[in-house]
């Protein structure tokens, strides 16, 4: 089972979700509202308040946990549609997850996603 993590432009946040609604089998998505900056910070001044420096910072953030095999094309899918071409256009992060407990009956694991 891998994670896929993506911050991605809240402009492109429908975009990225219709597409990925597609990906049939595709267990679930949570999506959050974040803050953040990569190494092109748009401030350099040591004045700013932190209320300043991320003021114009808003991202999305989508975890989503799936078996396997369907990690690489969600990846892409979230690439291809999440990308203007310009700076800020997010990252995605993929990591292994160790287990999973589905809450309402207790299945472990893969069957769980
Ligand atoms: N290494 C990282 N760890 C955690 N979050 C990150 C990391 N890099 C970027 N992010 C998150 O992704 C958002 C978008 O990053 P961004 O696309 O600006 O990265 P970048 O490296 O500055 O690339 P670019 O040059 O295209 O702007 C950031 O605001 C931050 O929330
Ligand atoms: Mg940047």
């Amino acid at each position: 089972m891998k994670e896929i993590k993506a911050i991605i432009k809240p402009a492109m946040l429908e975009t990225v979700l219709m597409a990925l609604w597609r990906i049939e089998g595709l267990p679930g998505i949570t999506i959050s509202e974040v803050k953040g900056f990569g190494k092109t910070k748009k401030t350099t001044s040591k004045e700013k308040s932190l209320d300043e420096i991320l003021a114009h910072e808003n991202k999305i953030k989508l975890e989503i946990v799936v078996p396997d095999e369907l990690a690489e094309n969600a990846i892409k899918v979230i690439q291809e549609n999440a990308r203007t071409g310009g700076k800020g256009d997010g990252k995605i992060f993929l990591s292994e997850v160790l287990d999973v407990v589905k809450i309402r009956t207790g299945e472990r694991g893969r069957s769980a996603i």
